[in-house]
């Protein structure tokens, strides 16, 4: 039997593969990606950190006839869906390419996924559908979204619904990620943005490491302890591991999940920008110059997940705290300063 990762060599993707490839019964793993934003190199790395091979197809996931041919020449059983899109900026300037790509390709996985009687799936969502609820932020909170980036995931998961009261085969895991950060501890895999980092932690490290000058902090007058923003900062392989529980406990497996089940993935804890860049210039012993800069358009002071229904369903919970996850992050950047 074989698992189907599509952006299985993107950053959540190829920490969970590891993850997979340690936990693994002995399926295949099959990984899709159309290396937009990856690189093959990550495959050697993932062999490296778990001894175990992967296979990988360079194809994209709009394409019909490429996914289909993955599906006879594999016995897939499930998938774990990572492709897309991210760039909550970019996706106002090129929202159709958001769409195209979230979307219509989520659409064309989906109908290839029924054909072939594959109907166990988890999905990478994101708490950016909570919209502007107030923290903590339950799986019952009403949704929305306040870009195209955002709503490419409310629809995606609006269709998973759908599709899962249409036909009770399928189990669907929409894991709403909170701020995914940190790096495997072999320091070999972790986040590799191309271009300026749009998120706070690729961008800390790369001043840390010299690559950019100084840091903007958007904001320091919320009505947070120190005035700058709060975030539930997770783990990259806590994160991983949570897919792992969630794989397990689709239809297939112990059945936990049942029909289309959103699930927060997040620590249930808020860290503010300015401990961020403290406990960075801490663990990392470099300067981390800043500037306060006005707030950035659209973002909230406080956002922070209700943890619960992970544990409950997946027996799941974050375990490393920030320590970890800033200490794993400055490992994959000064081991590896330009990325791969
Ligand atoms: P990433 O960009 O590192 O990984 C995504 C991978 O998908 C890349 O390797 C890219 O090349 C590939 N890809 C994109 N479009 C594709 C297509 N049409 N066909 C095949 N491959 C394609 O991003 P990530 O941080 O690992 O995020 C993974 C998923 O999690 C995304 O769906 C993202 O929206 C979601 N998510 C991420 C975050 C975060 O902060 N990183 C938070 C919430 C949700
Ligand atoms: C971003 C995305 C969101 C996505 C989430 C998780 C935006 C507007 N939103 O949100 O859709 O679900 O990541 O990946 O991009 N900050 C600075 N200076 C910086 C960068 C960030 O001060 O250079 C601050 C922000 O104001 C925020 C915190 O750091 O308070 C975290 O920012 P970021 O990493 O971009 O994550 P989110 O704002 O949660």
């Amino acid at each position: 039997m074989s698992l189907l990762i599509t952006g299985g060599t993107g950053y959540i993707g190829s920490h969970t593969v590891v993850e997979l490839l340690k936990s693994a019964k002995d399926e295949e793993i099959v990984i899709v990606d159309n290396l937009t934003n990856s690189s093959t190199k990550v495959l050697e790395r993932i062999e490296k950190i778990t001894n175990k091979t992967v296979t990988f197809i360079k194809a994209d996931i709009c394409d019909t006839s490429a996914l289909e041919k993955i599906f006879n020449q594999h016995k897939i059983e499930a998938v774990i869906h990572f492709a897309g899109l991210k760039a909550v900026g970019e996706s106002n300037e090129i929202p159709l390419a958001y769409y195209q790509n979230n979307v219509s390709g989520t659409l064309t996985l989906l109908e290839v996924m029924a054909r072939h009687q594959v109907k166990n799936l988890v999905f990478s969502s994101s708490a950016t559908v909570y919209g502007n609820n107030i923290s903590p932020l339950n799986e019952t909170m009403a949704t929305s979204a306040t870009n195209p980036y955002g709503q490419t995931k409310l629809m995606v998961e609006n269709i998973l619904f759908d599709l899962a009261k249409s036909d009770e085969a399928w189990s669907i895991a929409c894991l709403r990620y909170f701020n995914p950060i940190g790096a495997h501890q072999s320091g070999l895999i972790g986040e590799n943005p191309n271009g300026i980092p749009n998120n706070l932690l690729p961008y800390v490290a790369q001043v840390a490491v010299g690559r950019l000058a100084q840091l903007q902090v958007f904001g320091d007058d919320y009505d947070t302890s120190d005035g700058t923003g709060v975030r539930d900062y997770i783990h990259v392989v806590d994160l991983a591991q949570g897919h792992v529980k969630a794989l397990e406990s689709l239809a297939h497996a112990k059945g936990t999940v049942k029909g289309c089940q959103a699930i927060n993935l997040g620590t249930g804890n808020g860290t503010s920008v300015l401990e961020i860049v403290n406990t960075f210039k801490e663990i990392s012993k470099q300067a981390i110059p800043f500037q306060v800069v006005p707030r950035r358009a659209g973002d909230l002071a406080t956002v922070y997940a209700d943890a619960s229904l992970a544990k409950e369903l997946l027996g799941w919970q974050a375990k490393l705290g920030l320590t970890a996850m800033i200490q794993d992050t400055w490992r994959w950047q000064s081991e590896n300063p330009n990325g791969f």
